[in-house]
């Protein structure tokens, strides 16, 4: 690779948040061989110039980049530990980009390393409109030098990308603000029932909540979708948050911490999973919440 030419990408899941962070690099004009294991969700990149291939091992051939954008560190191995993949991984850099445990990914370091290549991880907060438009928050797991290599390519997906500190460092912080998320979401919807419950004015209840110190603007993005019922096209869909949280117990259990408050947002989850809601977004705990059972 050339010092000014960009390098050479190969994408790797293009879920709801890979598709629009791959348009976002294929708009920066970085050159991108895509792959996904449902072909359908990634041809659509075909026109706006990615060069779409049918295995992981296609893609990573002399690419200098992988970017990871799968569900979780099984599929991570499946998709680059696979014998084909792993023999195309020497010499490039794999930079992970979905929400793993510290020690997974950690562990994922060590095999990329074994390989021959180099690893980041680059958890992201933030969602699909975030990752549409280039507003990503970037939490890079790195070395500086490692941090200050791939900055130019990790601004496509948000302008200011954050160096947390080694390999582990930047999933751990990822947990631990996903665990606002479910705390908070799942905080609010509870309340939000109470209130419905008994007939209180929910414009009242909000104009309250928003004129004191407990107001998040997350309750502001969820509400809509609560009184409405409606949690189709979700930006999170509730099967990952739920992943995320057994990623916080079991992180929270590695630390000593005592996380048995999470447990029951745990069963909230798991609920509303089983009630056909895996798809749904997050903010459907809500009805699982207030519905009879
Ligand atoms: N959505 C958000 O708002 C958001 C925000 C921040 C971080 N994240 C994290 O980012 C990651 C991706 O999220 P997403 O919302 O884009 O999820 P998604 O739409 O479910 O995409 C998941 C991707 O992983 C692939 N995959 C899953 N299991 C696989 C396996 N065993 N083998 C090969 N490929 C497999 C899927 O392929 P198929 O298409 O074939 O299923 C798809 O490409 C997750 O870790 C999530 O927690 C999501």
């Amino acid at each position: 690779m050339s010092e000014t030419a960009k390098p050479k990408v190969a994408f790797l899941g293009t879920g709801l948040m890979g598709q629009p962070m791959a348009e976002r690099l294929l708009a920066q004009g970085y050159s991108l061989r895509a792959y996904n294991r449902s072909r359908e969700k990634v041809e659509p990149l075909k026109a706006s110039g990615a060069e779409i291939v049918d295995s992981p091992g296609e893609a990573i051939h002399q690419a200098d980049c992988v970017v990871l954008m799968l569900a979780d560190a099984p599929a991570i191995r499946e998709v680059i530990f696979s014998e084909a993949a792993r023999r195309e991984l020497s010499s490039c850099t794999v930079i992970q980009m979905g929400t793993i445990g510290p020690s997974e990914s950690q562990d994922v370091e060590r095999e990329v390393d074994a390989a021959g290549a180099d690893y980041v991880e680059a958890p992201v907060l933030g969602s699909i409109p975030q990752a549409e438009t280039g507003r990503l928050i970037v939490m890079v797991g790195a070395s500086p030098e490692q941090f200050e290599q791939w900055s130019p390519l990790l601004q496509c997906f948000g302008s200011d990308p954050h160096l947390i500190g080694p390999v582990g460092k930047a999933a751990t912080l990822k947990l631990a603000l996903n665990q606002l998320i479910v705390s908070m979401t799942g905080g609010f919807a509870l309340s939000l029932g109470i209130v419905q419950h008994e007939g209180v004015s929910v414009d009242q209840f909000m104009e309250i909540l928003r004129g004191s110190a407990l107001h998040a603007p997350t309750f502001e993005k969820k509400l809509p979708q609560m009184l409405s019922g409606d949690f189709a096209n979700p930006n999170f869909p509730t099967r990952h948050l739920l992943k995320d949280v057994d990623l916080i117990l079991d992180t929270a259990e590695e630390m000593g911490l005592d996380a048995s408050g999470l447990m029951g947002m745990r069963k909230v989850l798991e609920k509303t999973i089983l009630r056909g809601l895996a798809d749904a977004d997050y903010s459907a705990l809500f009805d699982t919440i207030t519905s009879e059972s």
